[in-house]
């Protein structure tokens, strides 16, 4: 049977039960009923070390450097991917460091960026972040922009991936914070039973509708 091609879903998340690892899930699950053969890439399950170390670090001289066997079996699955998707928490407006780590060690020079073609090239790219802040709070469309600049323009476009974007799935919190009148965090109740499924629903809706849209999913 013909598929639509092959989707790369990049987990970054410690928990299991997370709501990241779920909407991962989620993803991978809208992508293969859409046809796509797909690859979860969960880097906390697959152990992945995202330190950089002297095999996998750039050698500006070099740009057909042989890179380290961890780091060629990630770029081969990038390679095979026709669409990749990254799935992460928030941290400091930016993503967390396992995923930062497996961008600074697998999208090195001369795979990734470093050539007139692009290896990279022709691949859609959407990355899908969990904020804890509402849509509602002021910093929101900040830290959209910031994580927008970071890893659409930073990585995506400077890697030859034109079609890429960023999507930011706001109030992941399960349990739920306020601030009150004095600025003081007030944290809520884990949500639970019902409460916390129906929760993971409305996020799972969110992020499959958001990769529908970009990527034209019938
Ligand atoms: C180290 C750390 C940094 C965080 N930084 C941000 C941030 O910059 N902006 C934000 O909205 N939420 C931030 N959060 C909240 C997380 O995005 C939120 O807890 C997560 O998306 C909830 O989903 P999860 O249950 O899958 O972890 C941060 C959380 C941690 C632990």
């Amino acid at each position: 049977m013909q598929t639509a091609g092959t989707a790369l879903v990049v987990v970054a998340h410690h928990r299991p039960d997370s709501l990241t690892v779920h909407i991962g899930e989620r993803v991978a699950s809208r992508l293969a009923e859409a046809g796509f053969e797909v690859d979860v890439l969960d880097l906390h399950r697959e152990h992945f070390d995202p330190r950089m170390n002297v095999e996998d670090q750039p050698d500006w001289s070099d740009r057909d450097k042989v890179y380290s066997e961890l780091t060629r079996s990630h770029q081969d699955r990038l390679l095979a991917a026709d669409v990749i998707v990254p799935v992460f928490p928030v941290y400091w407006f930016s993503v967390p460091a396992i995923l930062k780590g497996w961008i600074d060690r697998v999208w090195g020079y001369g795979f990734a960026y470093g050539r007139s073609q692009p290896r990279l090239a022709g691949k859609r790219m959407l990355w899908l972040g969990l904020a804890g802040t509402s849509a509602e709070d002021p910093m929101s469309p900040k830290m959209h922009q910031a994580i927008e600049e970071q890893l659409r323009d930073g990585v995506s476009y400077f890697c030859g991936i034109a079609e890429a974007g960023v999507e930011v799935l706001f109030g992941s919190e399960a349990q739920p914070q306020t601030v009150d009148e004095q600025g003081t965090l007030i944290v809520g109740e884990p949500l639970e039973g019902a409460e916390r499924e129906a929760f993971y629903a409305d996020f799972g809706r969110e992020a499959t509708g958001h990769v529908e849209k970009f990527f034209s999913l019938s």
